[in-house]
């Protein structure tokens, strides 16, 4: 068999009529919202690698301090033959898990961003020429189906990226993680911890805009697929600390009155001045709330572990 396999789980114009929909039930409501998936264009994604290496984006950095004291740990904990990781991104931080886990049979990044997917094999195989690597192109929220690799499996999702979905998002897509595994496998879940807030809203709004550049690339996403007449520029980055929710949340806010044509879908978008559109959260969390969304999945919190600052957690957990 090759050692990259690249396979596409969702129709070649899934993604189209997907983004088609959001766009129209999120922009006709009040206030208007995008999933923040559609950020993870090529450029999103390079977009998002420059934020992981920002001095105010604390998170990346975080994990890779737990994964890299913690990798060993993992590996005897869990004796993964298949390592399956959910937005695999550039596969960067995984590499702690891949020399860790000896038994390790095959990787399966799983990720919407095709050039994150080949980026990160092409990288990975450079170093490890013997590594198996099926990458898979899919939606993580809508029920994966798993090639048929050797386990057991550990299913990883890192970077904090659970706390991007909403709380009922969060409850369906653990319930079907949980559905994926087998008795002997594993998920390890990596979710940011509430903090200060400043130390949030910067993390989320950097002195050099990195972080403006790539909520308003979502723009450029929506100009490109759908023929969108919008410019970037008529609108402001904003990022702020809900503290009932407690999330961080990103939007666009119109700097003044503004109409979008959305011309694929015959739509006409009116912003009014300052009206802002919800592109993003990004739920921080406490060890409680994640051992009680896992268990109402049925899911077993077996271990956790923080950075020595108490930033990030790593949670391993088993089905109960
Ligand atoms: N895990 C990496 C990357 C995090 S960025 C890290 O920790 O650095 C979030 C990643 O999830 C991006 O690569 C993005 O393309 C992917 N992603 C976002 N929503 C997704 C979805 N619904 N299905 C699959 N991948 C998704
Ligand atoms: C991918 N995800 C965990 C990032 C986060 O921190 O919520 C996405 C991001 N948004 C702005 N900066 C980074």
């Amino acid at each position: 068999m090759s050692p990259f396999l690249l396979t596409r789980t969702l129709p070649e114009d899934a993604t189209g009529a997907d983004l088609r929909a959001d766009v129209l039930n999120g922009l006709t409501r009040t206030p208007k919202v995008l999933p923040p998936k559609w950020f993870y264009d090529a450029r999103g994604s390079e977009l998002f690698e420059e934020i992981t290496r920002l001095p105010e984006y604390y998170p990346t950095r975080a994990e890779r301090e737990i994964l890299a004291a913690r990798a060993g740990e993992i590996a005897a904990a869990t004796g993964a033959r298949t390592l399956v990781e959910l937005g695999s991104g550039s596969s960067e931080k995984t590499r702690f898990l891949l020399d860790a886990l000896t038994a390790l049979h095959t990787y399966v990044p799983v990720d919407v961003s095709e050039s994150a997917l080949t980026g990160a094999a092409e990288a990975l195989l450079a170093e490890r020429p013997g590594l198996d690597v099926h990458a898979l192109i899919a939606d993580f929220t809508r029920g994966l189906a798993l090639p048929g690799t050797p386990g057991p499996r550990l299913v990883a999702f890192l970077g904090g990226t659970i706390g991007n979905l909403l709380p009922a998002e969060r409850a369906l897509f653990l319930r079907s993680v949980r559905d994926l595994l087998e008795p002997g496998d594993a998920l390890l879940l990596g979710t940011d911890l509430v903090k200060d807030e400043q130390v949030l809203v910067r993390a989320y709004d950097d002195a050099a805009g990195v972080t403006a550049q790539f909520n308003k690339n979502v723009l450029s996403v929506l100009a490109r697929e759908l023929g969108a007449d919008v410019d970037p520029a008529d609108f402001d980055h904003v990022a702020v600390w809900d503290h009932e929710h407690e999330w961080i949340e990103m939007r666009l806010r119109a700097r003044s009155a503004v109409t979008v044509k959305i011309r694929e879908l015959d739509l006409v978008v009116p912003f009014a001045a300052g009206e802002e559109m919800r592109t993003e959260v990004s739920a921080k969390f406490r060890q409680e709330g994640v051992r009680d969304e896992l268990a109402a999945a049925g899911l077993e919190l077996s271990h956790w572990w923080t950075d020595t600052e108490g930033r990030f957690a790593l949670s391993l957990a088993t089905a109960s």
